[in-house]
C-alpha cells in the first residue's frame, strides 16, 4: 500500500507540481538554505520577493557572514519572526569558522546550527544534494496522519515518532529533491486543512482518513 505513496507523489508532482520556484534552479545548499528558513513560518508567495532581494544582495554563504547583523535584519523587514534571521547569520558565521565557508553535509552537525532542526536539515540535504533525508512539516504531518489515519495530536511526541517513522519509510529511492518539493508542496496546496481537495487526490485509494470518512478529524487538534 505505502509503496506506492513516493511513487503516486512524484508523478504529480510532474504534472501538477511547482517546477519554477526560485530555489529549484539552481538548488545550491546556501539557496536551499535560506528558502527552507523564510518558508518555516511564511508562505511561498510571500516569500518570493524577499528570497530574491536577499539573494541579489548576499548571494553566497561567505557574503551573507560578513554582513552585519543589521543589513540581514533590514533584509527580512516584513517577513517577521526575526530569530531566524539572528540564527541564519549566526549559522553563516559558525559555517566561516568551522566547515571552510559551506554548509556542512553531515547530517548532525548541519542539524546543530542555529535555527536548523531534524526536519530542515533533511529538507536542505534532500534537495541541495540529493541525500535520503526525511522531512517533517506541519504539511507533511497531516499529509501523513491522513494517509495512514494516525490518531492523536501530532505534536505529541509519541505521534510524532510514529510520523517520523512513516516519513523515513515512505523515501523513495531515487529523485530526493522532487520527492522533497513534492510532499511539500502537495500538502499545502491539495491535501489542505479545510476543504482538502480528496475527489482530485491521487491517494484516495489508499488514504485511511478518506476509507473510513475521518479527513475531517485528523490529525486531531491539541488535546484541550
Ligand atoms: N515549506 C518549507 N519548505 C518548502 C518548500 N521547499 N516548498 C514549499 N513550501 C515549503
Amino acid at each position: 500500500m505505502s509503496h506506492d505513496f513516493a511513487a503516486t507523489l512524484l508523478a504529480w508532482f510532474d504534472r501538477d507540481g511547482r517546477h519554477d520556484l526560485p530555489w529549484q534552479h539552481p538548488r545550491t545548499p546556501y539557496r536551499v538554505w535560506l528558502a527552507e528558513i523564510m518558508l518555516q513560518q511564511t508562505q511561498v508567495q510571500t516569500v518570493i520577493p524577499y528570497y530574491a532581494r536577499f539573494l541579489e544582495t548576499l548571494p553566497t554563504l561567505p557574503a551573507l557572514a560578513a554582513a552585519e547583523l543589521d543589513q540581514v535584519l533590514a533584509l527580512w523587514s516584513g517577513l517577521g519572526y526575526y530569530a531566524r534571521a539572528r540564527n541564519l547569520h549566526r549559522a553563516a558565521r559558525l559555517c566561516v569558522e568551522h566547515h571552510g565557508g559551506e554548509l556542512p553535509r553531515d547530517f548532525a552537525e548541519l542539524a546543530a546550527l542555529p535555527g536548523i532542526g531534524r526536519s530542515t536539515a533533511g529538507a536542505i540535504l534532500a534537495q541541495a544534494h540529493g541525500d535520503r533525508f526525511a522531512i517533517l512539516d506541519g504539511n507533511v504531518k497531516r499529509t501523513l496522519a491522513r494517509y495512514h489515519g494516525i490518531a492523536g495530536w501530532p505534536g505529541a511526541s509519541a505521534v510524532e515518532r510514529t510520523l517520523w517513522d512513516l516519513a523515513e519509510a515512505a523515501l523513495p529511492q531515487e529523485r530526493l529533491a522532487d520527492y522533497t518539493q513534492a510532499v511539500m508542496d502537495f500538502g499545502a496546496t491539495l491535501c489542505t486543512r479545510h476543504d482538502p481537495a480528496c475527489l482530485f487526490c491521487p491517494l484516495r485509494e489508499d488514504c485511511v482518513a478518506h476509507r473510513e470518512g475521518l479527513v475531517d478529524q485528523l490529525p486531531e487538534a491539541k488535546p484541550g
